[in-house]
């Protein structure tokens, strides 16, 4: 039961037909959170949340607790986190989520309960008697944990049953208790709390095809049975280099017709790194189809973004080569496919797929040391243009509402590439136009000049080298630059270095403050070449 859950909507639905009656429901600002619009089409839009950037990095939770109304533990509710040991229960990690969640007035969709993965190893070679006996506490242990709690409100109990060609996936849930397991699993769930939403959750079954037709096969029947399932996860993590899967909205309609709710649970579109202007406007066409699909089916009740910055995403560890996968990037800017998803979360319900012509190239004027005025010919729309997107490669300098923004912030001395991107209100957008690259004016050139070489990488740490040159005659030096993620110096010769965060500064040695100079260092983290590395003389 969830006797405070049930009293508060109860008393909202109240309060909303006494207030319905009364005013039109107020539409969310053009530029207001992905939450809001998302709320006032009666959708949810979450995000999955890790525990390591919830607990020590404050920009993410600010993001987090701002934009989505939902989360999902990326790990933390697994039975690795949450029963490494037989009858060691863990929650740490798990409690953290949720009350990261009921501060921020966000639900919980509890993932997840039977899985073939991350699973210890102590379940895996236990008998069928007592397999089916580990399962039936895990769960009741798990769920029963926040049965009463008004935030967790749905649980993926059965995660990834199926291969590709439709048969059950031969796990050792299958082999040890065959088909059965399944039923059986959202009994015991049921029987835990009552009032939670139970999920069945799987990948490529986004579109209709022979492991989406199993599982609707599969959901049919349950139904049939009598077993408790209410709703089906399409977890849609997507490639651009794979193509958009065709009917994901008729796909969704024929499940929500068998009477469940249907939800996009676990969000992201990778690419073959590197990132550029094209990948990305191709990304933000699927995150907008897919919104616009979850939009037009009645009982898509949300969606679900697997994490949403790129400094943290399971893609690059899990697929080669490839990334960027989220609606963020790495420093937390926003991506074209944020702009998709909001202005799709925005839009009407309206069928727009024409995207707006192409941007005249850029003219830039009025260049200082830390700003430059942009401004290009406007571009047209079969409905209307809301705006464009100054971006620098894949860094989006700066919105506009006009075909002119004054770019601000800029580094001194610094030279720029910028195109623009035109988007409408369905969030199509247009192609990148031609680039115009201008120099900021300010420190004089030649001072000195520090180039950055990552030297070699292992799995936790790398090796790098900096190389610092001056056309005049100086004294000394300091390079400074931002590390894109957790890296941390561990040693560093011919230099002498602070580091606060990621921010690192190395002053010269006794012996090297005249150029050129080299120091190297080793640090812990990914390999990473920051950009921006500066040079300052003395
Ligand atoms: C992934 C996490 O994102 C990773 O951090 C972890 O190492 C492996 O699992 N399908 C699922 C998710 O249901 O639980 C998976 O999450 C991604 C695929």
């Amino acid at each position: 039961m969830k006797p405070a859950r049930v009293a508060i909507a109860t008393a909202i639905g109240l309060l909303s037909v006494a207030l319905s009656t009364a005013l039109p429901a107020a539409p969310a600002g053009a530029s207001a959170p992905l939450r809001e619009h998302a709320a006032a089409k009666g959708k949810f839009i979450g995000t999955a949340l890790a525990t390591g950037p919830l607990a020590s990095e404050s920009a993410y939770r600010t993001i987090a607790a701002t934009e989505f109304d939902q989360v999902t533990a990326e790990n933390a509710m697994k039975w690795d986190a949450t029963q490494p040991s037989q009858g060691q229960f863990t929650f740490s990690g798990a409690d953290q989520i949720v009350a990261f969640a009921a501060q921020n007035n966000q639900q919980v969709h509890g993932h997840t309960l039977v899985w073939h993965s991350q699973t210890p190893g102590w379940v895996q070679n236990l008998s069928a008697a007592q397999l089916r006996t580990a399962m039936q506490n895990h769960i009741s242990t798990v769920v029963g944990r926040y049965a009463d709690n008004p935030v967790v409100r749905s649980w993926d109990v059965v995660n990834e049953a199926f291969e590709e060609n439709g048969s059950y996936r031969n796990s050792f849930w299958y082999q040890k208790l065959g088909e059965g397991y399944i039923a059986d699993a959202f009994r015991f769930a049921r029987a835990a709390d009552p009032d939670a939403k139970l999920c069945i959750n799987d990948y490529n079954v986004e579109g209709i095809n022979a492991k989406s037709t199993a599982m609707y096969n599969l959901v049919r029947t349950l139904r049939q049975q009598g077993v408790p399932i209410d709703c089906v996860g399409f977890q849609a993590h997507l490639a651009i280099q794979y193509g958009f899967p065709g009917d994901v909205q008729q796909n969704m309609q024929r499940f929500a017709d068998l009477g469940v709710d249907v939800r996009l649970t676990e969000i992201d579109v990778r690419m073959q790194m590197p990132r550029d202007a094209t990948k990305d406007a191709t990304q933000a066409t699927y995150y907008r189809n897919l919104v616009n699909a979850c939009l037009a089916v009645t009982r898509c009740v949300g969606m679900t973004i697997w994490g949403f910055t790129d400094k943290h995403s399971w893609v690059p560890d899990t697929f080669q080569g490839q990334g960027a996968a989220l609606i963020y990037d790495e420093n937390y800017g926003k991506k074209p496919s944020y702009n998709a998803v909001h202005d799709a979360l925005a839009g009407g319900t309206s069928n727009d797929t024409q995207k707006p012509t192409r941007p005249g190239k850029p003219a830039v004027s009025d260049v200082t040391g830390s700003s430059a005025r942009v401004t290009w010919t406007a571009s047209t729309d079969n409905v209307g243009v809301t705006g464009y997107d100054v971006y620098s490669g894949t860094t989006k300098l700066a919105g506009a509402t006009t075909n002119a923004v004054t770019l601000t912030g800029l580094s001194p001395n610094t030279s720029y590439t910028v195109h623009v991107v035109a988007r409408d209100a369905a969030g199509n957008t247009s192609d990148p136009s031609d680039t115009t690259s201008f120099t900021t004016t300010g420190t004089p050139a030649g001072d000195c000049t520090a180039t950055y070489r990552l030297v070699n990488s292992w799995p936790g740490g790398f090796q790098a080298e900096v190389s610092v040159t001056s056309t005049r005659a100086i004294t000394g030096w300091t390079v400074g630059w931002t590390f894109p993620g957790d890296q941390k110096i561990t040693q560093l010769w011919n230099g002498t270095h602070t580091q606060t965060g990621a921010t690192v500064s190395v002053k010269n040695a006794s012996w090297n403050g005249r150029p050129p100079a080299t120091f190297g260092f080793t640090a812990s983290g990914a390999g990473a070449t920051p950009s921006g590395v500066t040079c300052t003389a003395q």
